[in-house]
């Protein structure tokens, strides 16, 4: 039946109508709050690129995790700055490593919040890449053997789940085996398994002081031209045991989102990255769009895609407004 007889608008006429019919609904339940740990006392200290978001010494995490569980926030994901960095990335995987140290003292004092912990190298190393270099590449295997000690280090301290965001082929699997081997059958292993070698990570490389000295990250993370790859990285993460699945970034790829939502039915992370983020807050200092209504846009989009949790620097900021409506 065509107009006149049917006519959308009839749907729109009211706020009461649209409530009814509106088909994705955003909540504070989506998200997840990445954090960046430094080492000292006291330290709040602004990333220029990233206006509202801190790196900030354990105290001061601490603080922050009471007040993201406050607003409803289901968990966090943490992020580490080592006091010294070298080849191997010792502090990565040390039982007294920044993460280790701030997540066992988060635990203490917001024991049901989700604490997500990232493992990769790339923060940690003196050159700045995903794993061990080899003959001026990242030696795949070496690597994968080095995440794993950092993933077990991670589980150890507390953190409820592991995410490697290191693109080293068969990480996850190499990871679930050290974990269940260790007693960790229960810690879930979240994988950006779609990670493109995207510019929008550019704000989060001052963030995390990670960017690589030498070279780039084309030869691990994925070319942004491919969409069926993408689908042959999430199966074999899922066959190695991943328990949720991440695209990222998100909104250059939300067709992947859609994708691997449809074909895997299985729960899918998106990560609005922390470029996504910069071009927003840069917009709306001009005065060029408006902040609240453009990230609620934003991250409507990603979960009408298919995200079940979004990963966002916006988290606070949105649960805010939501838990207002
Ligand atoms: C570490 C890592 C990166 C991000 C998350 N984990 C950076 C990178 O791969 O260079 C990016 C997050 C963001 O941009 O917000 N490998």
């Amino acid at each position: 039946m065509n107009f006149p007889v049917n006519r959308l608008r009839r749907l729109r006429k009211n706020n009461n109508l649209r409530r009814l019919v509106r088909e994705t609904q955003l909540s504070v339940n989506d998200f997840i709050y990445p954090l960046f740990v430094c080492p000292g006392k006291n330290i709040n200290k602004e990333i220029k690129s990233m206006p509202g978001n801190f790196q900030m010494s354990i105290d001061n995490i601490i603080k922050e995790c009471l007040a993201v569980k406050d607003l409803g926030i289901p968990g966090v994901i943490l992020f580490g700055i080592p006091a010294a960095k070298d080849e191997m990335g010792t502090e990565a995987y040390s039982e007294n490593g920044i993460i280790q140290r701030a997540v066992r003292a988060i635990k203490k004092e917001a024991a049901d919040l989700l604490i997500i912990t990232d493992v990769c190298l790339c923060e940690y190393t003196s050159h700045g890449h995903c794993g061990v270099i080899e003959n001026n590449d990242v030696a795949n295997d070496k690597s994968c053997a080095l995440l794993a000690k950092q993933a077990i280090s991670h589980a150890t301290a507390g953190a409820d789940i592991v995410a490697p965001s290191d693109m080293m082929d068969g990480r996850v699997g190499v990871i679930r085996t050290i974990l269940d081997k260790n007693g960790f059958e229960n810690i879930l292993i979240m994988a950006y398994s779609a990670k493109f070698n995207s510019a929008f990570y550019g704000p989060f490389r001052e963030a995390a002081d990670s960017a690589p000295q030498f070279g780039d990250r084309k030869t691990y993370q994925m070319d942004p031209a491919n969409a069926e790859e993408a689908l042959r990285e999430v199966q074999l993460d899922i066959n190695e045991g991943a328990d949720i699945v991440m695209v990222k970034p998100a909104l250059s790829y939300l067709d992947i989102i859609y994708r691997v939502k449809h074909q895997f039915k299985i729960p899918v992370a998106a990560y609005n990255v922390s470029g996504e983020y910069a071009c927003i807050m840069a917009a709306a200092e001009k005065k060029w769009v408006d902040e609240e209504k453009i990230m609620l846009e934003v991250l409507l989009s990603i979960k009408r895609a298919g995200a079940d949790i979004i990963l966002t620097y916006f988290a606070k900021k949105a649960a805010k407004l939501l838990n207002k409506k």
